[in-house]
């Protein structure tokens, strides 16, 4: 089996990126064959500043490495050392009719957002689309928020199945794990760069306890009362990052009244720093150690091209390219 997902340089990650994507990622590496990448050609659809993209894709390449990403188990490389990516994007686009992208949930997002709707963010669904079908890629563990983009990414491969044969492109299966589909953030909306409600994942000294403490949303239930614990955002990301005998504690104060939401915050700060904290060690000796990322990602990108290689020249074959 072949897993792959793949992450935007587009800022610092968050724990939605974590708890959604990154952590079953680093879970499925004993699973089968995985393949993980950073998405700095989808990036360039938001992040404009050459000097950041590249210090985006840096981080991003650091903090997965130390969020338990191992490169002797993983293939970890940049889209765009797969250029061939862009020619499969061209071969779907083909297949592909305008009001499917017309639709896409993130792009109507995006502009609603302001964006200016420009041709890559329109094409955005083709090129995730092809970062799958490039590998064979079977499995694919992705937050909700890219549901669609994955069911796209199945229509169009059924669609080059049906016009050149069956077999020219596997269609994968996303994997979307029911607990972690939508992390909320810390004002209760889904945790989004865009929302600007994030909790990220390595925050600055003093960063978290200033977030959760100061922003992060909680009703004006008095203290003395039982704590509602549905649609409660502060138990949502606890559950998360704390265990079992933790939350059941929290669930058992929610309900019995009498504890602010002060304390259930510093249980909650506490629960983030702990959970994150061998993942930050991690993180300081790779940021000692420029080379080891640098050779990660090209060993990376060979193994990369080697797996595009076979399909690439199938899809040619298969569309009278070759
Ligand atoms: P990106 O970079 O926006 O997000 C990376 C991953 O994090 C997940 N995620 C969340 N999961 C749960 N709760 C949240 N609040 C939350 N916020 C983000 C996302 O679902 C995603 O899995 N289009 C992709 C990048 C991409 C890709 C691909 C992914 C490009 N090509 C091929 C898989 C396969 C994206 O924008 O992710």
């Amino acid at each position: 089996m072949r897993i792959l997902t793949g992450l935007q340089p587009s800022g610092k990650l968050h724990v939605g990126n974590y708890f959604g994507a990154m952590e079953p990622a680093v879970r499925l590496q004993d699973e089968g064959e995985a393949f993980y990448f950073i998405a700095n050609y989808h990036a360039m659809t938001t992040v404009k500043n050459p000097d950041e993209l590249r210090s985006f894709t840096r981080e991003l390449a650091i903090d997965f490495l130390a969020a338990g990403l191992d490169p002797k188990r993983s293939t970890f490389f940049l889209q765009s050392a797969v250029p061939e990516v862009n020619e499969l994007a061209w071969i779907l686009s083909n297949v592909c009719p305008v009001s499917q992208l017309e639709k896409a949930h993130s792009y109507k997002d995006k502009i609603a957002h302001g964006f200016s709707p420009h041709h890559g963010l329109f094409a955005y669904p083709i090129l995730m689309a092809a970062d799958i079908l490039l590998y064979d890629s079977n499995c694919v563990p992705v937050g909700k928020d890219q549901k669609q983009h994955l069911e796209i990414t199945r229509d169009l491969a059924g669609k080059i199945n049906e016009a050149y044969g069956e077999g020219t492109l596997v269609v994968p299966e996303p994997m979307i794990r029911e607990a972690t589909a939508v992390v909320p953030g810390l004002d209760g909306q889904k945790m989004s760069k865009s929302y600007g409600n994030t909790l990220p994942l390595f925050a600055e000294e003093g960063e978290a306890k200033k977030l959760i403490m100061k922003k992060l949303v909680t009703d004006a239930t008095a203290l003395e009362a039982p704590k509602p614990k549905e649609n409660s955002t502060l138990l949502a990301l606890y559950r998360l990052m704390a265990n079992d005998e933790q939350v059941a504690a929290m669930e058992a104060d929610y309900d019995r009244g009498g504890i602010g939401y002060g304390d259930f915050k510093k249980r909650l700060l506490e629960a983030y720093e702990a959970r994150f904290e061998p993942m930050r060690v991690r993180r300081a000796e790779l940021l000692a150690d420029p080379g080891f990322v640098d050779q990660v990602l090209a060993q990376g990108a060979e193994k990369a091209r080697a797996a595009a290689a076979p399909v690439i020249d199938r899809v040619r074959k298969a569309v009278g390219l070759a």
